[in-house]
């Protein structure tokens, strides 16, 4: 049996260090501030927000929800984002996706400043993390690199395959194990031969939003195996893109769904909080 790597412990451990931080922060009157948008009453989305707020509050940063209806206009929004751009007490935007379909996502991300997008999804971020400068990194790829380090594995000149091509996912996962001097491919929907592709891993992430989509026949024995999905099996039952049973003798080290991925990325999202303002705070100093 591969070892199980622990998101819910490691997460749990960095949150530690950012609340550690944020209490040091609370003795020069500083609170780090994240506002989450969220439209409409998409239940999962509403989950979701609820879990990073009181993740916030319990790392004593300030947190403010915004509620909007479903019919809203993309220029409310959007002057709702512009409003939090220019609050003092706010140094991270998040603005919950998916939104309605009347409303570009692409709009809205080019709308919140760089400085404060610690979801890392406007293109200034995601430019810079692909030339190699500071940048916001998105919260669940950078969960994933952590996740991996915890193993003890190093990831330079190891072959890392990631499936899944997403901007919020599989792209960024890429470019910080390409950042981290891993051989990468990513793999996706049209891949041909998919198992014989992963089969050459010794990283694999699986970012697919398929069901138990791949199995031992994926997997190179002993590989690190992180799994991103957050599915319902034939019985609806929580599970992952990685039909975990058929796979966990194979693998060295693999994520559980629930207990992997999931944990680490509302951390990742306070640590981006945490940094935003420290940079934020830096630079009005500077300018003083
Ligand atoms: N919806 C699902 N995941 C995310 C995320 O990481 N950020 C935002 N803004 N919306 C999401």
């Amino acid at each position: 049996m591969g070892q199980i790597i622990d998101g819910k412990q490691l997460a749990k451990k960095i949150q530690e260090d950012v609340t550690h931080e944020v209490a040091e922060l609370a003795k020069q009157n500083l609170q780090p501030g994240l506002a989450v948008v969220l439209v409409g009453d998409n239940q999962a989305s509403r989950t979701y927000v609820r879990n990073k707020q009181k993740r916030t509050e319990e790392a004593g940063m300030k947190s403010v929800l915004i509620e909007l209806p479903e019919d809203i206009s993309e220029a409310k929004l959007l002057e709702t984002v512009e409003d939090l751009n220019n609050d003092v007490t706010i140094h991270g935007i998040l603005v919950q996706l998916p939104l309605p379909k009347h409303i570009s996502e692409d709009k809205v991300i080019d709308t919140i400043i760089p400085e404060k997008d610690v979801d890392g999804f406007h293109p200034i971020n995601v430019g810079n993390l692909y030339v190699g400068k500071e940048a916001f990194v998105p919260c669940t790829p950078a969960g994933i690199i952590e996740l991996i380090k915890s193993t003890g594995t190093a990831i330079e000149g190891k072959r890392a395959v990631v499936i899944g091509r997403s901007n919020i996912v599989g792209k960024p996962v890429a470019q910080l194990l390409l950042q981290e001097n891993a051989t990468v491919t990513i793999a996706h929907s049209r891949t041909k031969d998919l198992p014989a592709v992963a089969r050459e891993a010794d990283i694999l992430v699986v970012a697919t939003g398929l069901a138990k989509f791949i199995k031992k026949d994926a997997i190179k024995p002993g590989a690190v195996v992180i799994d991103v999905g957050m599915d319902r099996d034939e019985n609806n039952k929580l599970c992952g893109d990685v039909d975990f049973d058929d796979v966990k003798d194979t693998a060295g080290y693999i994520t559980p769904v629930p207990g992997g991925v999931g944990p680490m990325t509302i951390t990742m999202l306070l640590a981006n909080t945490l940094k935003a303002a420290k940079r934020i705070w830096d630079k009005q100093l500077q300018t003083k």
